[in-house]
């Protein structure tokens, strides 16, 4: 049994900044990263490293240079690149990312061959014998519900990062979903509220199992997390504490290490804290794919707390 990885591969320009600029400003970087990122990449980054299974990354580079390099840095991550495809006339995915001195980020992704799949989505035989399969939203969205039909058809776990959330027609993409990993940000964006305790994050958390998925998992950050889901079970978890400098690909780590968990068959709970674990020791190091903790790293974490 395997896991797939359906998503996006981008190049991130990373500058560090004392302050997120603001308009009008021209500014002095303090930092500067360029590296191997998008959403679907560092995800399969980090199933790579955190599971036991067989991980297949579904992703698509341009047709120049930046693909090359790519997908060596891929290559060198040791993921599967079988399942990468080069759209002809099409520019690789760019990602320009500030990071601040508190460690928060913004993000503005120029998706090029990312947003080049046909509506129908990568062939079902990407599914083919997988457990768990992971989505984000750096693809176009009928491409990605039909990659969630057919992983749902091979018998996996969906597992849908609505990042970035799209201001129309997340219905339908929630309604592919076993489970849903929002950040505040993005719970707020899905729900129409932005929870400001546990309580009400719980509450939003409650709200979204009712439009398709099984389980929510609202990611708070350096807050922990909150997850409900539809048979009635819900809670919330603290959050590991490590000296964070770079948030970048948090979630990513995140998403990847709950794949891994899931392939493995640990429960909800379990899972979460492996999870949690992988998310915050991403912190503790700068850029995005790069900062994917291994598996020896992460059940170090979790033995110690
Ligand atoms: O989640 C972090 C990622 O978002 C970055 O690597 C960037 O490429 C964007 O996709």
């Amino acid at each position: 049994m395997s896991i797939t990885v359906f998503g996006s591969i981008n190049l991130d320009l990373t500058v560090s900044v004392e302050q997120m600029p603001e308009p009008g400003v021209t500014s002095h970087a303090t930092g500067f990263l360029k590296g191997l990122g998008g959403k679907g990449a560092n995800q399969a980054v980090a199933a790579t490293r955190l599971a036991k299974s067989k991980v297949r990354f579904v992703a698509a580079v341009g047709a120049d240079a930046f693909g090359d390099s790519l997908k060596a840095s891929l290559v060198a991550l040791g993921v599967d690149t079988d399942d990468l495809v080069t759209m002809a006339e099409h520019d690789s995915g760019i990602a320009l990312i500030h990071v601040d001195s508190t460690s928060q980020n913004t993000i503005t992704v120029v998706g090029g061959a990312n947003m080049a799949w046909p509506s129908d989505g990568p062939d079902a035989a990407c599914f083919d014998g997988c457990k768990v399969a992971l989505f984000q939203l750096e693809t176009p969205k009928d491409a990605t519900i039909a990659a969630m039909r057919k992983a749902r058809a091979a018998g996996a776990t969906v597992i849908l990062d609505p990042a970035p959330i799209a201001s129309t027609g997340m219905d339908a993409l929630l309604a592919e979903a076993d489970i849903i990993t929002p950040n505040e940000t993005e719970a707020a964006g899905l729900s129409g509220t932005k929870p400001t305790s546990f309580n009400e994050a719980l509450e939003v958390a409650r709200a979204l199992c009712q439009r398709g998925p099984q389980t929510v998992i609202v990611k708070l950050g350096s807050k922990g997390l909150v997850y409900a889901c539809k048979d009635g079970r819900s809670g919330q978890l603290e959050p590991f504490r490590v000296n964070a400098i770079d948030t970048v690909a948090a979630g990513d780590s995140f998403n990847g290490g709950l794949a891994a968990a899931l392939a493995e068959g640990m429960e909800l709970e379990a899972a979460l804290r492996f999870a949690s674990a992988a998310g915050a020791l991403a912190t503790t190091r700068k850029g995005a794919s790069e900062a994917v903790p291994s598996r020896d790293a992460t059940d170090r974490l979790l033995l110690s707390t």
